[in-house]
This record gives C-alpha cells, sequence and structure tokens, in this order.
C-alpha cells in the first residue's frame, strides 16, 4: 500500500533526538527550532517523560473513559494550578482540531446560535468545524462550507463590534498568537474590546492556544499579555511534547451533561503520563521562564539582521519576514546549517523551538542563520 501523498517531504529520516537536538539515519545532527511544529515543549526524550511514559505503559496504557481515571484528576489539578485556571472544567481528547471541534460545539449548545467570527490567515484545524473558522478555502472541502463563518480583519475593533452587536454570534474564536498566519499577535486593546462585546452580546469567546499556548509565548497562554479571561480555551502540542493529545479549558458558566460530549481515545492512562511529565519538567526547569528570557534575547538579536524586514514573535513563537520568499534560505538552513525551521506562507520563517533551548543554542542558531543570510 502507498502512503496518501499529502506532504511534501524533505528527503531526511529523523531517527533520534535529545534535547533541541535531532538525528537522521546517517547520524548527522540538527539543531531543532521548529519542534516538530511546536510540539515539542520539554525537549526530545526527556529522561523523566520517557520513565513516566515507559512505566505507565508496562502498568497500564488504555482503559475507557467509563471508569474512574484518576490520572485525569491528577492532569486537571496540575494543570489548572499552572496556568492560573483552577477554577475551569479540563476536558480531555486527541488533537488540536478535536478541541476546537468540541470548543465550537460546546459553545454553540451554550447559546444556542451557529455564527461564528474567526479572523483573516487564522488556522484552525482540519476536521469540519475547525476547517469551517480557518481561513483558507483551499483546505475548506465543500461539504465543510456551510456558511457559519464571518472573517473579520485581525485588530479591527470597529469590524468586531459591529458583528457582534446583531446579537446573533455564537463564538469567536482567535489565536492567542496566530501561527500558520505568520506570528501575527492580537493587541491588547483588541483582546480588552472583544472580551467585553462578547459579554455584552451573550457571545462565546474561545481562545485558541493550540501554537501559542503551553509556555511558548512567556506565559502560560498568550492571552495573559491582554488581561483577559476567555469562555474556552484549547490546547494540544505541547502538552503532551509528541504524545498526541489535545484538551479543552471551560469556564464554570458551562454546566456538564451526561454525554454531551465523549471520546474513546481522549485523556488516556499513556495520555495523562505523557501531559503529567510535561507539567513536572515545566516546573522543575522553569521551561515558562526559559521561553520568556531566551525569546527576548533572540528576539533583540534577530531584530539587529538588516536583511529581515519584520521581526514578530513573543517568547519562543517567533516569525521572521523577508522581502522575498524564503525557500532558499530555508533550505540553505536545513542542508547547509543543519537547522529545522517552521514556514509562514512564502516570506514567513517561523521559529518554534523546545521551550528548554539554551541561549548558547540561541547563539549558535544566529551565527548559522547569519552564514546563510
Ligand atoms: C492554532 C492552531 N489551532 C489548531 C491546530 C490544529 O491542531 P492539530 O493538527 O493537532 O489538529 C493547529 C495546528 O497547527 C494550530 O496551530
Amino acid at each position: 500500500m502507498k502512503l496518501f501523498d499529502v506532504y511534501p517531504l524533505f528527503d531526511i529520516n529523523i531517527v533520534k533526538g535529545k534535547g533541541c537536538h535531532v538525528w537522521d539515519d546517517k547520524g548527522q545532527e540538527y539543531l531543532d527550532l521548529y519542534g516538530g511544529h511546536a510540539v515539542i515543549s520539554i525537549g526530545h526524550a526527556h529522561p523523566h517523560y520517557v520513565d513516566m511514559i515507559s512505566k505507565q505503559v508496562a502498568t497500564l496504557g488504555f482503559y475507557s473513559n467509563s471508569v474512574i481515571n484518576k490520572l485525569q484528576q491528577e492532569v486537571a489539578d496540575r494543570l489548572g494550578v499552572m496556568c492560573g485556571y483552577d477554577d475551569y472544567q479540563l476536558f480531555l481528547i486527541n488533537s488540536g482540531a478535536e478541541a476546537n471541534e468540541n470548543a465550537l460545539k460546546l459553545a454553540s449548545f451554550y447559546n444556542g446560535r451557529t455564527r461564528v467570527i474567526s479572523f483573516n490567515k487564522a488556522f484552525h484545524g482540519r476536521t469540519s468545524l475547525a476547517v469551517e473558522v480557518t481561513d483558507n478555502p483551499k483546505i475548506i472541502a465543500p461539504i465543510n462550507n456551510n456558511q457559519h463563518v464571518t472573517y473579520l480583519p485581525l485588530n479591527d475593533t470597529e469590524a468586531m463590534e459591529k458583528e457582534l452587536k446583531k446579537k446573533n454570534v455564537c463564538a469567536v474564536i482567535i489565536e492567542g498568537i496566530q501561527g500558520v498566519g505568520g506570528i501575527q499577535i492580537p493587541e491588547k486593546n483588541f483582546m480588552q474590546a472583544l472580551r467585553k462585546a462578547c459579554d455584552e452580546n451573550g457571545t462565546v469567546l474561545i481562545l485558541d492556544e493550540i501554537q501559542s499556548g503551553y509556555g511558548r509565548s512567556g506565559k502560560f497562554f498568550a492571552h495573559q499579555y491582554s488581561d483577559i479571561h476567555p469562555d474556552i480555551i484549547t490546547v494540544a502540542k505541547g502538552i503532551g511534547n509528541g504524545f498526541p493529545m489535545g484538551a479543552v479549558l471551560i469556564s464554570p458558566k458551562f454546566k456538564p451533561l451526561y454525554g454531551q460530549l465523549g471520546t474513546t481515545f481522549g485523556g488516556n492512562h499513556l495520555a495523562c503520563a505523557a501531559a503529567i511529565a510535561v507539567l513536572d519538567v515545566m516546573k522543575e526547569e522553569h521551561l515558562i521562564e526559559n521561553a520568556a528570557k531566551v525569546g527576548n534575547f533572540l528576539l533583540e538579536e534577530l531584530r539587529q539582521f538588516k536583511k529581515i524586514k519584520e521581526v514578530r514573535g513573543c517568547g519562543l513563537m517567533i516569525g521572521l519576514e523577508f522581502e522575498t520568499p524564503i525557500k532558499e534560505i530555508r533550505q540553505k538552513l536545513l542542508f547547509e546549517q543543519k537547522v529545522f525551521t517552521g514556514v509562514s506562507g512564502t516570506n514567513v520563517i517561523r521559529l518554534l523551538p523546545p521551550l528548554c533551548l539554551k541561549m548558547d543554542e540561541a547563539s549558535d542558531f544566529l551565527t548559522r542563520l547569519n552564514a546563510v543570510l
């Protein structure tokens, strides 16, 4: 059987990882400034993570959500304290798209409405509702195009207020920092006006922190720079450091109903062991503070590079926008300098390293980037 060929691949076979480095099958080492698309939070093959998952799989990898799983409550307790939302409720699933899918369903169950506001360049996943609120017509199949969504320009307070005043909007979904859209940061004033307009008009505010959350921005959630509390927060990627997992954090105003949401695999024992290990290491190694410190250093240094048109970002979520397409720069970084980076559109390089990136590794990256530019 052939693989369904939807990914343009680099001809590299990664077989091993440690911290912020990965190795291919020929023994070549690479510096990982991509984190497998913002997924690796605590670093590749962290010994505590390996130990927790190994012990859990040797004891009990999976049992269904029809019995008590104390590990789920442990994730909820630990995550609640660490992220500052211990009064919220936690629903565990398997991916980012699934988190957004459930968030949008909950919003619609809550207020009975069906209209959603999303933003230009937004990315929220590839399943039915998640893809419908994603601003990319190429990946919205006709079956997903159900006219629920109005896309507005990011940070346009007037346009947002005008739509919400119609009092027919079910939910606004917004990324803490737009990732796929090229590292676009919502302004604090806009976020505060959005919170107020949602409150005044019965609209549910959903913060997609799937890429920007879990410490990546230098705070647990990027929206915490705006001093607002969303009604629902979605997370995935960094929560399991590569173990497929997602979660929805739900404000106390939503009352759970038996059977309204559900999943076979979500919150299984092995996933919870991975999530607990991630929280342990984030706390023990002060990775959120590290993301802020090393991110600030990188942002400052990158802004000295004359060939970069604009540097945007927060913590270890950084976009480098160039005047011209970056394909060649990215290829040279990978094949000559042995550095993995991400991309947005044609002109933006995205840096999404593990949150344990050290200062000397950041400096090393700057040297390798300089060699390419
Ligand atoms: C902001 C955001 N939301 C949702 C998703 C979808 O997550 P997943 O691929 O786990 O479904 C992504 C993935 O890149 C993302 O960046």
